[in-house]
């Protein structure tokens, strides 16, 4: 840390490194999850049916849970290049860890405002206040998110404000949450989804401050960006499933199947346990069919084969027992984001009709509308999990205020680095990204949402 705060780069260049590190790690990991929320078949699990066998469900808990052997060997790391010598079904095995005990309070969330949940409420057209920042002003902008620099038409999707029913949102405000930084590490821990995330943030944050006095580090696993007037920073850190995982590598990360540590934490722990505020997401890396659990004291390589949603919930519990025992609310907070959803099937909303998000202008005002890629027993078991917290975690819960906004994707607006067939060039909406959000726009709001809680 010490060597780049001391080097005064000059701004330009390192946006120009930014700009082809992460071209670079989108060249080699969004075609990943892009295809597999598209309407492409996941390319997953060695011709296993995504899904197929192994019952994706919560856990059986009448079964009792194995007593971990303890092994004399320190555990091998997972990598990209690590392989199962064979497979067998779930065992039911959790987790063992200290920190069990419930501490089961409310979920916290709403807690800005009192009496108020900021995540229910409507969308209203302002084009008096929004965007919050110009797109082609932000020298973090992604190729994969920056819509109207690749041709989308239209620009409504950019001036939607978010209105809660029962109060207004604190106006968003860069030199406030500069202060609110000043001498602190927030950090957005997770997948491409908090990627777009911590890039809106660094737009919405960076024009508040001269140009000579932030700098970015692009790394492979952990991005950082300081702002040398405030001595804080706003980093990113890949880890798509939280726990140790194949899939770690934040630029190769092709893999034909998952394989994880649901116990083993520590990877990445070590890189964010310093931070004072932590933002992770996780949830799309569960969607593609079942993953392979390869526990720390295994020592032959088998590995347990469970669905998604378990699998989560494995890393999740994982996930909780650091938080439970390393986090003091007085000191640092931690907010967890729940699904971005995705808008897949246009039958959803318009019913009888085909397509997907693609040439969507407009979000949708029924106001009950929940899509169904907005898994109902994924959000259960973060509930659960995050009941356990009480108020170590604070819930952005973003998933039906964003499920409201089909028109907020980049479609075909976006650069794809793999070239597609004149068959689909005729058909837009077979290659149209219905996943990440263009910015400025959606997740500029869950920023906002993460304003009011600091
Ligand atoms: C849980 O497992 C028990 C014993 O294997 C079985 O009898 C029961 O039907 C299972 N329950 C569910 C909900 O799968
Ligand atoms: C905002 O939208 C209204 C209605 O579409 C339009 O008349 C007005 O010119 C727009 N203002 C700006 C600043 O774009
Ligand atoms: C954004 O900035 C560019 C370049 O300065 C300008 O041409 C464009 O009109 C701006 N767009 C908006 C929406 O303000
Ligand atoms: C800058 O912030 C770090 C924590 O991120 C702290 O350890 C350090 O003392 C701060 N330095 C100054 C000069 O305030
Ligand atoms: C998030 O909000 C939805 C309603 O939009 C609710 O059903 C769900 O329980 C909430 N999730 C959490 C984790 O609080």
């Amino acid at each position: 840390m010490q060597r780049w705060q001391k080097r005064k780069t000059h701004f330009p260049l390192l946006a120009l490194v930014f700009f082809v590190f992460i071209a670079f790690s989108i060249l080699y990991s969004e075609s990943n999850i892009r295809g597999i929320h598209q309407d492409q078949p996941p390319r997953d699990s060695n011709g296993d049916q995504p899904r197929s066998t192994v019952q994706d469900g919560l856990f059986n808990n009448s079964r009792p849970a194995q007593v971990l052997k303890v092994s004399n060997k320190p555990p091998v790391g997972i990598d990209k290049f690590t392989t199962c010598s064979s497979t067998v079904r779930y065992s039911g095995r959790r987790a063992v860890s200290a920190v069990h005990r419930a501490e089961s309070g409310d979920v916290r969330a709403g807690s800005a405002v009192e009496g108020c949940d900021l995540f229910s409420g409507k969308w209203v057209f302002d084009n008096a206040s929004y965007p919050l920042y110009n797109e082609s002003r932000c020298p973090y902008m992604s190729d994969q998110l920056a819509c109207q620099k690749h041709g989308r038409p239209d620009i409504e999707y950019q001036f939607w404000r978010w209105q809660p029913h029962n109060c207004n949102m604190k106006r968003w405000n860069a030199m406030e949450m500069w202060e609110k930084l000043r001498g602190k590490r927030l950090m957005f821990v997770g997948d491409s989804l908090n990627r777009g995330q911590w890039i809106s943030m660094l737009c919405l944050l960076q024009s508040a401050i001269p140009a000579d006095k932030q700098s970015i580090t692009p790394n492979s696993e952990l991005t950082i960006f300081r702002a040398e007037n405030y001595n804080a920073t706003v980093e990113f850190l890949w880890a798509p499933l939280l726990v140790e995982s194949n899939s770690d590598d934040a630029v190769d990360h092709r893999m034909s199947e998952r394989i994880l540590r649901p116990d083993s934490i520590l990877r990445h722990s070590s890189q964010w346990e310093h931070a004072d505020i932590l933002v992770f997401n996780s949830f799309l890396w569960w969607r593609q069919g079942p993953v392979k659990l390869l526990w720390s004291d295994e020592e032959n390589g088998v590995c347990e084969e469970i669905g998604g949603l378990g699998g989560m919930e494995l890393a999740m519990e994982s996930w909780a027992d650091w938080v439970a025992s390393n986090i003091d609310p007085l000191k640092k907070k931690v907010f967890f984001v729940t699904m971005s959803p995705t808008h897949q099937l246009k039958e959803e909303w318009e019913p009888g009709s085909e397509g997907n998000c693609y040439d969507e202008k407009q979000p949708i005002h029924d106001e009950r509308y929940w899509g169904s890629a907005s898994d109902l027993s994924t959000m259960r078991m973060v509930e659960k999990v995050m009941s356990r917290l009480g108020s170590k975690v604070s819930v952005l819960n973003i998933t039906q205020l964003s499920d409201y906004r089909k028109d907020g994707h980049p479609t075909i607006y976006r650069k794809f680095w793999e070239s597609f067939s004149s068959e689909k060039l005729a058909n837009p909406a077979s290659y149209s990204d219905c996943t990440h959000w263009c910015l400025p726009g959606v997740p500029d709001v869950w920023n906002e949402l993460l304003f009011q809680f600091l």
